[in-house]
């Protein structure tokens, strides 16, 4: 490992399974002390135990990141664990898709919720300890490079056909990413998105039967993409198959390390090639 992050305290939002899980095992495999988020108690107390057993500083906080007092929670949590916050991973999401004409209000509002609004709060959330703590260490002739990761989606670079919500969440949450990058360029953090294309997860297993759901605020909605409509994109992708959890954590890791250090306000594709 070229760097370490031994002494940085990670936030990873819905890291009970998926990639979010593969990140916080990334992240506490570099040294950082982290503490997870997710919907699922019984998930991300797994990811919780994973990681305890291998000896890495972890904590957690169960909840739905949308209630909008949960991101000021989730960061007094990281406060009181360990003492810091230096990196923090907009990660949580689901897919609620459908065509414009058969797309609620409820649903739309839902895909910006869980993708914009609430990475806008979390980074709000913790502004105060980031500027603060920023101007101390360069008062004291400090640079100390702090780093956000937003999640996006090819579906929010390129648009998806049923995914008007999803795709707008994704999408917005990257004009937030360039704002905060020209906004907290002076306090040495850098902002950066990593945009997935189809990594094997729960969202993108072929819905089969029941499918998976996720259940949201006593709905339970539907994830997975049909079986025909993913073997069309992995026949279009140019690495032709689905990429894994841990390939998707590893161009994460990559913006919560010293290697990005000068690089902020970017969108990094992770997707084999393939572009909708
Ligand atoms: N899998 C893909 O191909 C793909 C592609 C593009 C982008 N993404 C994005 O990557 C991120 C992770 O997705 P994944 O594929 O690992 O999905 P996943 O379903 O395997 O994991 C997502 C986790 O987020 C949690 N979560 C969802 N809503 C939450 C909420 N309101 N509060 C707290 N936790 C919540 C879920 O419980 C789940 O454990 C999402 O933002 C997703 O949109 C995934």
């Amino acid at each position: 490992m070229p760097f370490t992050l031994e002494g940085k305290t990670a936030l990873v939002t819905g890291a009970g399974r998926g990639i979010g899980r593969a990140i916080a095992t990334r992240l506490a495999g570099a040294g950082a002390a982290v503490i997870v988020n997710d919907l699922d108690d019984e998930a991300v107390l797994q990811t919780e135990r994973d990681l305890r057993t291998h000896g890495h500083r972890i904590d957690h906080l169960t909840g739905d990141v949308t209630r909008p007092a949960f991101p000021q929670q989730f960061v007094d949590a990281a406060l009181q664990a360990f003492g810091s916050v230096d990196i923090i991973v907009n990660n949580a999401g689901y897919t609620w898709d459908n065509v414009i004409q058969k797309t609620t209000d409820e649903q739309f509002q839902a895909m910006l919720d869980i993708h914009l609004v609430t990475p806008f709060r979390l980074l709000r959330a913790a502004s105060e300890y980031i500027r603060e703590t920023a101007k101390k260490e360069i008062a004291a002739g400090q640079r100390v490079m702090r780093k956000v990761v937003n999640i996006t989606s090819i579906a929010g670079t390129d648009g998806n056909a049923g995914q008007s919500g999803y795709s707008s969440g994704k999408a917005g949450v990257i004009g937030l990413t360039k704002t905060l990058a020209k906004e907290w360029g002076r306090y040495n953090v850098n902002v950066n998105a990593v945009g997935f294309g189809l990594i094997d997860t729960r969202l993108v297993q072929a819905t089969m039967g029941e499918g998976a759901n996720i259940g949201m605020r006593g709905r339970q909605i539907r994830v997975g993409v049909p079986p025909d409509m993913l073997e069309g994109l992995i026949s279009r992708c140019p690495l032709g198959r689905l990429g894994s959890p841990d390939e998707a954590a590893g161009a994460v890791l990559f913006f919560c390390s010293p290697l990005s250090d000068y690089v902020t306000g970017e969108i990094l594709i992770c997707g084999g090639g393939l572009h909708f």
